[in-house]
């Protein structure tokens, strides 16, 4: 059997949030001022609810600026454009995120779309993608910028490696390849469509799933050696009618194989709010003009 590293999302995410909050008291002490994240919640949805007071909570533990607008559910679409609008328009506001999912009769993609680049600190805006894609500075998806923390984490350098990512979404697949790509990574992009999609991730130096399917890769997939990054999130039936949290890997399995793994939950999920937290600083230095 493998010796394996479990990757703790818990712990590196505290040593972003650290380095955050660092950066956040030389704002103040060089150049005068705290950056801010304006999160805006159209509704009632509990899972939403809960992200966006967690949000809130590790923006003010950091010494930023929070505020949240929370909208009733029957917010017409006007509205909540006039207020992305308002926020684009206040300088203390360097970041700006609207929740989703965002209620049916709101057209997300043209609130989304309404958010200045510099300040979408979620790098959904087709402006940051580009910037994303030809290596430009930019605001980067959160999750994506922590699932290749994680990887770093066990392996500094991923120059070289043959890499697959499991899943083609806007927020996660996509984005997670062009940062690999950036690694020097030889990148693979497989989904739903794919043929032998054992074969090809049986390949892989390193893997990282974001496709939605509870344990849909098993350790057989695996390369002996490798590095598995699992973004799922899936709700299934548990013991004694309670529901339990999985990945898009079979943990047991997988882990038996693998070099290292991040385990669900206490993996993936805890870096995206730290690198939010990270966009933030960073939209604020873009838009004072302060370097790197
Ligand atoms: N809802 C669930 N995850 C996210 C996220 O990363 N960004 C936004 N805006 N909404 C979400």
């Amino acid at each position: 059997m493998q010796t394996h590293r479990i990757i703790d999302g818990k712990a590196i995410a505290a040593q972003v949030r650290e380095g955050v909050a660092k950066e956040v008291a030389l704002m103040k002490s060089a150049h005068g001022f705290l950056p801010g994240l304006a999160v805006v919640l159209v509704g009632e949805d509990p899972a939403s609810k809960v992200y966006v007071k967690n949000k809130g909570e590790q923006t003010k533990a950091s010494g930023m600026n929070s505020w949240e607008h929370k909208l009733p559910a029957e917010t017409s679409e006007a509205e909540v454009l006039a207020i992305v609008q308002k926020l684009n328009d206040d300088p203390a506001v360097n970041g700006i995120l609207v929740q989703l999912p965002l209620p049916k009769h709101i057209n997300a993609e043209k609130v989304l779309n309404t958010i200045h680049p510099d300040k979408d600190v979620d790098g959904f805006h087709p402006v940051n993608v580009g910037r994303l894609w030809v290596g430009e500075r930019t605001l980067v998806p959160c999750t994506p910028t922590g699932s290749v923390i994680l990887a770093k984490s066990v392996q500094p350098n991923l120059s070289g490696l043959n890499a697959v990512v499991i899943g083609r979404s806007n927020i996660v697949g996509k984005p997670v390849s062009a940062l690999l790509l950036r690694e020097n990574c030889t990148v693979t992009i497989a989904h739903s469509k794919t043929r032998n999609i054992h074969n090809v991730v049986k390949g892989a130096d390193l893997v990282i799933a974001a496709v939605g399917i509870p344990e849909m890769v098993r350790g057989d997939w695996i390369k002996p050696g490798a590095i598995v990054i699992d973004v799922g999130i899936n709700r299934v039936p548990g013991e004694a009618g309670k529901t339990k949290l999985v990945g898009d890997v079979n943990y047991e399995e997988c882990a038996r194989v693998a070099s290292a793994i991040t385990p669900v939950p206490g993996g993936v999920g805890p870096m995206t709010i730290a690198c939010l937290l990270k966009n933030t600083v960073e939209a604020a230095k873009i838009q004072r003009g302060i370097k790197d």
